[in-house]
Order: C-alpha cells, then sequence, then structure tokens
C-alpha cells in the first residue's frame, strides 16, 4: 500500500524522470493485470481484435436490470406462443434469464462480442430454450424472425460520459447505425426493439420511420441524465429524453 502511494505521489511531481517512473509503473501494473486476470485479459484482447466494432467494454449487468422493460416487453407478446427473442449484448447472460423469467415460453439467443462473458453464459445456461453466441458467428448471421430485440447498454461507450469536455463521439454512428439496420432485417413485422443507455438516438437511423413508439407502455419515453451524439458524432445535449420500446410497422 506505501509503496502504491508513493508511485501515485511521482504523477504530479514537478520532476519529468519522476512522472516517467509514475507512467512506466501504470503501464507494467496494467500489463500484470491483463496477463493475470482472464476477464481483463479478454477484453483487451476483444479491442484489438474487433477494434471500432467493440462499443460498450464495461461488461456489467444484472439480474431483473429493467423490469419495466420486461414487463412491457411480455405484455406485448402475450398471444404469441413461444416469442424468439434477441439479447443483443447479453454480457453474462443475466439479462436472457431475466427475461426467460416474463416469457417461460419464449426461445432467446444471447449475442455477444467479448467471449469471456460468452463462456461465462455457455456454463451458466441450463435451459435449451437459450442459445448464446459470438456477435461475428454463423448462428447469429443466420437467426432471423425475432419477436423482439434487446439492446441495452450496448450501443455506448463510457468514455462519451465521463469525458465531459469531449465533444466528438469514441463510438462513430455508422457502425451503430450499422447495426441497427442490421437488427432491422432480424425483427418480425410487428416485433419490438427494445433499446436504452444508448449514446444516439434511433430515431435518427436510417430504419426508424419504420417503427412508432410502443403506445400501450406508459412509462415508454424517460429522462436520462447522460450526453447523446448526432449522426456526425457531435453531442448534441448533455441529457435527454428518449422512447425505449419501438413496434416495427412495416420492412424498410
Ligand atoms: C454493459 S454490458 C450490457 C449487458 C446487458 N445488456 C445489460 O444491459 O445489463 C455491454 C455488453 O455489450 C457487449 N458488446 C460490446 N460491443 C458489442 C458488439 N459489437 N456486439 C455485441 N455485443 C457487444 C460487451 O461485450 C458487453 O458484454
Amino acid at each position: 500500500m506505501i509503496f502504491k502511494h508513493r508511485i501515485k505521489t511521482l504523477q504530479t511531481s514537478t520532476s519529468a524522470w519522476n512522472r516517467f517512473i509514475y507512467i512506466s509503473a501504470k503501464q507494467l501494473w496494467s500489463c500484470f493485470c491483463i496477463i493475470i486476470n482472464a476477464e481483463l485479459r479478454n477484453c483487451f484482447l476483444t479491442k484489438v481484435r474487433f477494434g471500432q466494432a467493440y462499443y460498450q467494454r464495461a461488461i456489467f449487468t444484472a439480474f431483473n436490470r429493467y423490469p419495466s422493460l420486461f414487463r412491457a416487453c411480455a405484455d406485448y407478446l402475450n398471444s404469441i406462443e413461444h416469442p424468439k427473442i434477441l439479447s443483443f449484448g447479453c454480457s453474462t447472460g443475466e439479462e436472457v434469464f431475466s427475461i426467460g423469467q416474463y416469457l417461460p415460453h419464449a426461445t432467446i439467443m444471447g449475442i455477444d462480442i467479448n467471449l469471456w462473458c460468452l463462456k461465462q453464459c455457455w456454463k451458466r445456461n441450463h435451459n435449451s430454450n437459450y442459445t448464446f453466441a459470438h456477435r461475428f458467428s454463423k448462428e447469429f448471421e443466420w437467426a432471423s424472425n425475432f419477436d423482439a430485440i434487446f439492446c441495452l447498454a450496448v450501443f455506448q461507450r463510457t468514455e462519451n460520459r465521463t469525458n465531459k469536455n469531449e465533444n466528438r463521439s469514441v463510438f462513430l454512428f455508422e457502425k451503430f447505425e450499422s447495426d441497427i439496420t442490421l437488427l432491422d432485417k432480424k425483427i418480425k413485422p410487428n416485433g419490438l426493439l427494445i433499446i436504452d443507455h444508448s449514446d444516439f438516438n434511433f430515431e435518427e437511423t436510417c430504419v426508424a420511420s419504420a417503427y412508432k413508439p410502443l403506445k400501450s407502455f406508459e412509462q415508454n419515453k424517460c429522462h436520462r441524465n447522460r450526453p447523446v451524439f448526432d449522426r456526425h458524432n457531435l453531442k448534441i445535449a448533455n441529457e435527454h429524453e428518449n422512447y425505449r420500446v419501438f413496434v416495427k410497422m412495416r420492412t424498410s
């Protein structure tokens, strides 16, 4: 601890040599953590391998994290015997397992780009109605006809919220729009797109005109205390209101 504290004090030292020691120690420590910790290692490797196609790098998730969204979706799909659901950016699987509790007869596919997350999903899953696959897998390429697609806390980068002076998004609108277009092709007419905690507005994408916010969900529009960026990747506001659940009215 004392050693760590002493190294930290070098960060603000007036001596360039001390600051160099601080930066080198920090880099060495990061390398050490990446080598010994499988989760960090995989995050790093995913970054190297997929670059700009890797959006939110934090993998935080929780069981029943979005009860009102899951309930609204279950209510809307209640007339479908075996609904087909996709959780895009499923992390370690809690979202899939939670949706399964609201829709016990659903088949649910979880997709993630991070292999470490997928390994946790495969280990935890004991339900043959749930499958997990990689973002760039054939299983995902071929998957279609979903009644609902959830993309929660995936189309974002933490840096866009924490770096207060940065007016340009580090995550590109063209990537967001191209994935939304891909997901749109996988949703059935009258199916749902559920999107929240995003750096961009779904309404700005080229497929949005084929969708309408789900009227029956009273808390659909909500206030978010986080920045939002436009299609040129420029910050347009530090907080905003957005709809979260959209119905696909026609094929775009
Ligand atoms: C913060 S977690 C969100 C988990 C869950 N959806 C939730 O809201 O609780 C973001 C997840 O998105 C995944 N992710 C990032 N870029 C992705 C991409 N291009 N395709 C699929 N998943 C991605 C990350 O690996 C991470 O597991």
